[in-house]
Formats: C-alpha cells, sequence, structure tokens
C-alpha cells in the first residue's frame, strides 16, 4: 500500500510537471493533458511491476488466455480506428478531388464561354449579309430547318437544383456533419438537428450564422453557444458562392417532424 502511494505521488509530481513544461512551450490544452495522463500510466505501470505475480498458467488454460488476451487486443485496436472514418486516405483524396473539380471545370467552361460568344459574333454577321442581300433585293435563302431552335449563347442559367447540390456537397465537404445530425445521420453529440432549419430561419439569417457562429444561437444550446463550438472558420474556408449553395440546401430543410431548436438573435 506504502508503494502505491508513493509511487501515485511520483506520479502526480511528473504529470504536473510536465503539464507545466507542455504549457510553457505553448502545447495546445489536449496536449498538457496528454502528457499529464501518459505521467499516470507510467505510474500505473510501475505499480504493476510490484504488484505480486499472478498463478502461472500451462497448457491449454496458457493457449486460451492468450488467445483471448490476443482477441480483446484486437478489438480494442480495430474499434478504436474505425471510431474516426475521416482519416481515411481515399475519403481525403476524394474530397481534395471534389474541391479542384469545380475549379476545373470552371476553366474549362471559361473556354467554352469564349467559343459561344465567337459562335454569337459569327451569327450576326451572317445576319447582316442576309440583311443586306434582302434590301439588295436578292431571293430570301431558305434557312436550313433547325437551325434556330439550337441558339448559341443562350445557355440557361444554372438551375436552382444544381445550387442544392452544390450545397449538399459543401455540407459533406465542410464537415457540418461532424456536430449537426441531418436526415438521421452524423454527430448529433455537440449540436442541433437540422431538418427543419429552413423553416426557422431565413436565407440571410442562415448565412449570418455560418458567417458568424456567435451571431445565432439555438435554444437549448446554452452551454455550446458559450464554448463557441461551432467553428468560426467558414468565411475563411468558404468561398461567397459556395456558402451561398449551402444556404440554398439549408433553405430546403422543412422536416417538421424533427425537432430543431429556435435560433435565438444574439448580435
Ligand atoms: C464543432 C461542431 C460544429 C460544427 C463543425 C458545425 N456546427 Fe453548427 N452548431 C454547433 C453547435 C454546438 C450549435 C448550437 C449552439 C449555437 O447555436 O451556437 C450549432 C448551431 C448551428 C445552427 C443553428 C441551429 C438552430 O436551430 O438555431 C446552424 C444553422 C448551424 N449550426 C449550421 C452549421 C453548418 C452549416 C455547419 C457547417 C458549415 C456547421 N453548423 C458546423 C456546432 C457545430
Amino acid at each position: 500500500m506504502g508503494n502505491v502511494i508513493k509511487k501515485s505521488v511520483a506520479g502526480l509530481v511528473v504529470g504536473t510537471a510536465l503539464f507545466g513544461a507542455a504549457k510553457a512551450l505553448g502545447f495546445p490544452l489536449v496536449f498538457q493533458i496528454m502528457f499529464f495522463c501518459y505521467a499516470i500510466l507510467g505510474a500505473v505501470v510501475f505499480m504493476m511491476l510490484d504488484a505480486p505475480s499472478v498463478k502461472p498458467l500451462y497448457g491449454a488454460k496458457a493457449v486460451v488466455a492468450l488467445v483471448v488476451f490476443y482477441v480483446i487486443l484486437c478489438a480494442v485496436y480495430i474499434a478504436g480506428a474505425s471510431l474516426w472514418p475521416q482519416y481515411d486516405p481515399e475519403d481525403e483524396k476524394g474530397k481534395i478531388e471534389k474541391i479542384l473539380a469545380p475549379k476545373r471545370k470552371a476553366s474549362e467552361q471559361g473556354k467554352a464561354e469564349e467559343l459561344i460568344a465567337r459562335a454569337k459574333e459569327l451569327e450576326e454577321k451572317a445576319e447582316a449579309i442576309m440583311a443586306r442581300l434582302k434590301a439588295v433585293g436578292g431571293e430570301t435563302i431558305a434557312e436550313p430547318p433547325g437551325t434556330d431552335s439550337v441558339k448559341p449563347g443562350a445557355a440557361p442559367p444554372a438551375a436552382a437544383g444544381d445550387l442544392v447540390a452544390l450545397g449538399k456537397e459543401q455540407w459533406e465537404l465542410q464537415e457540418c456533419y461532424n456536430c449537426h445530425k441531418l436526415f438521421g445521420q452524423g454527430g448529433k453529440k455537440r449540436g442541433p438537428e437540422l431538418d427543419n432549419i429552413g423553416n426557422l430561419m431565413t436565407p440571410e439569417q442562415l448565412k449570418q450564422k455560418i458567417l458568424d457562429p456567435q451571431s445565432w444561437m439555438a435554444e437549448g444550446f446554452e452551454k455550446e453557444y458559450e464554448k463557441k463550438k461551432m467553428p468560426d472558420k467558414y468565411k475563411e474556408l468558404m468561398e461567397d458562392r459556395e456558402i451561398d449553395a449551402l444556404v440554398a440546401f439549408l433553405a430546403t430543410l422543412k422536416n417538421t417532424s424533427v425537432n430543431t431548436p429556435r435560433p435565438i438573435k444574439k448580435k
């Protein structure tokens, strides 16, 4: 017993020293706590070294005990690792690709737009020549069928549906799901479920919340709001149109059967 107390004290002293040193060196709090825990863990290991030895196992019993020990270790490691799905490298690669793809497409789209503009110019010239021919009194040349149905340059503006789809993608890319449950998926440990947010906040208000999470507070999440749980980083991470897309997506969430908390204006 005296031995246990001695080692506990040593562990606490070393742990506190490490904690202080880590703090002085500017390590984040999690690391300070981790170092402290390592010291305590070390003390426990030393206590166990002095513990009375267990009765030795032999034969089949020993084999079974070893296998059971091995299975438990495997289960703990595998379960621990699979708790962090976002660290799957394939996942990360996919996300990077998703961020890059629109940029690539945008530059390709730029080229396409230039070509369309040029085609339009040519068409206008052709029309001017036709008009002149008509004025001169020549026969009107019959237009080949179907040409006026395909009007270059008149590409339709991106449909609202596209914007919502883009916004859904942003939901995944920015990992809002880590804290917010949506469609029954994602972590709801830290933030409210958002399935009905479209009925509670206007697009303008949603934009405010994303740009400045302190601007609104979900009712009943006072503690999380005070602790600034929702990150204040999206205004740096996201481009304007990405935020608009995300807002468009959130505005479509109108599932009244989910109890999304009422937002309260704070700023
Ligand atoms: C690290 C956790 C975390 C992440 C990531 C996060 N949020 Fe939040 N969010 C919260 C918490 C906690 C609250 C409740 C407290 C508050 O209102 O600040 C909240 C509140 C909200 C609300 C208000 C809900 C209501 O009912 O009033 C909206 C809208 C919202 N978040 C949207 C988002 C969007 C969109 C993203 C991704 C760009 C996101 N959040 C990412 C933690 C998070």
